[in-house]
């Protein structure tokens, strides 16, 4: 049952409960103009404390097509935050205002602080470099949309695999499913956290600085960009920003049915001309992500299909 669960990390659901939401979001899919109405009456508050175009976005297009409302903010300083209310007190004051609150945070594990004092549900929409739960929804029916399956595959994660939650969160539920090989592509400095590495076995994951030299064996590529605003000098991030540049030249290597993700936003990691390769999906993907927000909103708000 996910009627008024919080939504803070995607290990919070079991796999039949993603499956539940992921089986709804592609009935979405297949007719949005029957799920028009369904959120009738409902109000969603999104509290945006960093920026955001994806999720936010995505989060409130899904509302309105599902017929629901919008409230919210994408500054915090355009809110009482400002004058020094804590995020305790905000979050309690929204609850009273909205069926479900949608926070984006710069501070690890505060959504999860945030839950404490709401009534309503409160969905993580990405915390510091902890986790991106309903980026990992967006990844999982992208996967099972485009590849039909979401085990057996081998997933190359590329990129800022130490400061990246997207990454965290898809590594930590694709691990749940079975066959599932990963390949970490990362410099020395940017490699996947201990305690990620510590909940897969010893089998089920490679590291590897080489991209070019793995991509033969890849059923999917997970880009990601190295994260300016996680560095603590400019010094390093200028030295690291350009590791990975994946082009035309590269794709040759890849399988012909590989397919390319990246939770955007990309700064230079993808060259624009791979957006033409029909194995580049992270277009699609975030329109998925729209989708699978919608189902998400469904069944966290107890809305009869
Ligand atoms: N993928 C993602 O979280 O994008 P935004 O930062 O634009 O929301």
């Amino acid at each position: 049952m996910l009627k008024g669960r919080h939504l803070i990390e995607v290990n919070d659901f079991n796999l039949q409960e993603l499956d539940e939401i992921l089986t709804f979001a592609e009935k979405i899919v297949e007719n949005p103009a029957k799920y028009a109405e369904l959120g009738k009456g409902k109000l969603m508050a999104t509290l945006f404390y960093e920026p955001s175009t994806r999720t936010k976005f995505s989060f409130e297009s899904a509302m309105m097509r599902l017929g629901g409302q919008v409230i919210g903010f994408s500054d915090p300083k355009a809110s009482s935050t400002s004058k020094g209310e804590s995020l305790a007190d905000t979050t309690q004051t929204i609850a009273c205002y909205s069926d479900l609150i949608v926070m984006r945070h710069p501070k690890e594990g505060a959504p999860k602080w945030a839950s404490k004092y709401s009534d309503v549900p409160i969905v993580n929409a990405g915390d510091g470099g902890h986790q991106h739960p309903t980026q990992t929804l967006t990844d999982l029916l992208t996967i099972r949309s485009l590849k039909g399956r979401l085990n057996k595959l081998t997933v190359g994660i590329c990129g800022d695999l130490k400061f990246g939650r997207t990454t965290h969160s898809l590594v930590k539920t694709l691990s749940r499913y079975e066959d599932i090989n990963f390949v970490f592509i990362s410099p020395e400095e940017l490699k996947i956290p201990k305690y990620i590495k510590d909940g897969l076995s010893k089998d089920a994951y490679k590291e590897t600085d080489s991209l070019d030299g793995i991509m033969p064996e890849l059923d999917i590529l997970y880009m990601t960009r190295i994260q300016k605003e996680r560095f603590f000098n400019e010094e390093d991030y200028l030295r690291l920003k350009g590791y990975y540049i994946l082009d035309n030249e590269k794709m040759e290597l890849a399988k012909s049915d590989m397919i390319v993700m990246h939770p955007l936003p990309r700064v230079n990691e993808i060259a624009t001309e791979v957006d033409k390769d029909p194995r580049a999906v992270y277009f699609a993907q975030a329109k998925y992500g729209m989708y699978v927000r919608m189902a998400l909103i469904a069944k966290l708000l107890g809305l009869e299909e």
